[in-house]
């Protein structure tokens, strides 16, 4: 099939690299020339495990195409997939403005029957918005709107759209469902076919679900720490149910990125909007910023009643979650000024998001190792569950510190194996 894609961030690009990898003709179309020059000369503007591989296999087999002229690359296209962004309003709500352009300028564009596909995350009703704002620039000549939404996690997402568990078709004729069926035909997975809002939909229950997940079990590790329970323990014994899923049962410091904490409000923004307040997800999202002001209460008790002013921290993992250099509201961006307010000299490290935190965290230290991080500091501080942190030499580590003390959000060692090496250890919902 030949496929247009419009907007190469994340969602855009990766759909467009994995499609052609499994043999459809793809043309990603961006209006950053910038962006487009990079990508055709096979560099990735994102940091994803896999990526230029593929980019740079299926530009050399001319099945991937990169090009800033929307019209040219809509011209044989028999799928457009929307794939730009919808950053969030200050009341939480979704702003259109990228969605209504591109549509806009496709149905100007319309010169025969094309399939127009929304994969961006978007409000319920976006797909019926997005029909009339084509229609008004096309005027009668035929075209169909659908519903594709995206379930990829950032660093898996390569992983995630090759082996997909499910998609969604929303659609409102047979001809949309066969185009999208065939787009889907050479992946093995489990098609579900549906109207366009109840796919719209499908996306914000499914990301606002997994939100709850984690904010519940952090509420678990909570208690767990008044009553001297292990909240590791509680979620293996609640997900070995399948009815709960292991999934998402992981405590720390909240979640972060660019999706659950923009998607939940939206969502919130959308039920009130329709008339429907929502009462489970404004919740959800209070706990999820209550875990990093916990964990900051946790490094002040470290101390007594020295408290942290003067104290040199070192913070281990910037990026919101590993293999990816995103810092979207990652809980970096809240715990670190929290530290700083409180007088604490912070040295960061993360072996790949430091470009990108540079500006979202002026007044801190940047260190090129977790060893120089970590030299004669008070304490150390866990925000992200890389690897290399997880396999870290915990002698080594403790020859570096000036005391040893470890506040670890994101529970990546034992409590009793710190404490036989000596360490004070915090970690989240486990036995101190
Ligand atoms: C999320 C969803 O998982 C994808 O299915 C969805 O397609 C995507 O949003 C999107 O809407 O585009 P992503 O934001 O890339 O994907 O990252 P996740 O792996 O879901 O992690 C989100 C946050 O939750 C991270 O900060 C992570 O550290 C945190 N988390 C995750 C926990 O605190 N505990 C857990 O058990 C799992």
């Amino acid at each position: 099939m030949n496929i247009c894609i419009v907007g190469t961030g994340y969602v855009g690009l990766v759909s467009g690299v994995c499609f052609s990898e499994v043999g459809h003709n793809v043309t990603c179309v961006d209006q950053d020339d910038k962006k487009i020059a990079q990508l055709i000369a096979g560099r990735s503007p994102i940091y994803e495990p896999g990526i230029e591989e593929l980019l740079v296999r299926n530009q050399n087999n001319e099945r991937l195409r990169f090009t800033t002229n929307l019209e040219g690359a809509m011209e044989k296209a028999d799928i457009v997939i929307i794939a730009v962004g919808t950053p969030a309003e200050s009341d939480g709500s979704a702003n259109l403005s990228f969605i209504e352009s591109v549509a806009r300028e496709i149905g100007h564009h319309l010169t025969s029957y094309k399939l127009v596909v929304t994969k961006s995350t978007v409000p319920v009703g976006t797909g019926q918005k997005i029909k009339s704002w084509i229609q008004e620039q096309c005027g009668k000549m035929a075209f169909d709107v659908a519903s594709n939404p995206e379930f990829l996690r950032e660093g898996s997402a390569i992983y995630d759209t090759m082996h997909m568990e499910r998609a969604v078709l929303g659609v409102e004729s047979e001809k949309a469902k066969e185009l999208l069926i065939e787009l889907h035909q050479p992946f093995d997975t489990r098609l579900v076919i549906t109207d366009l809002a109840t796919a719209e939909m499908s996306k914000y229950a499914a990301n606002a679900f997994l939100a709850t997940k984690i904010s519940f079990i952090n509420e678990v590790a909570n208690v767990c720490e008044q009553l001297d329970a292990d909240v590791t323990k509680v979620a293996e014994v609640m997900g070995l149910d399948p009815r709960i899923g292991s999934a998402f049962l992981g405590a720390g410091i909240g979640y972060g990125g660019s999706c659950f904490p923009k998607d939940t409000q939206a969502f919130i923004q959308m039920g009130q909007s329709a008339g429907y307040a929502l009462k489970i997800v404004p919740e959800v999202e209070k706990v999820n910023f209550e875990q990093r002001k916990r964990l900051v209460m946790k490094a002040k008790q470290a101390f007594g009643l020295e408290g942290l002013r003067g104290k040199r921290i070192a913070v281990l993992g910037l990026a919101f979650k590993p293999n990816t250099d995103d810092m979207r509201a990652a809980p970096a961006r809240d715990i670190i000024p929290m530290l700083t307010s409180l007088g604490a000299d912070v040295r960061a490290y993360d072996p790949i998001a430091m470009q990108a935190a540079i500006s979202y965290l002026p007044h801190i230290t940047f260190a090129s190792s977790w060893q120089e991080a970590t030299r004669d500091a008070d304490a150390v501080i866990i925000l992200t569950d890389w690897n290399e942190f997880k396999e870290l030499n915990l002698q080594e580590l403790k020859n570096q510190l000036a005391s040893p003390i470890v506040i670890d959000g994101r529970n990546l060692f034992e409590p009793q194996l710190m404490k036989s090496h000596g360490f004070y250890y915090d970690s989240v919902g486990r036995i101190k």
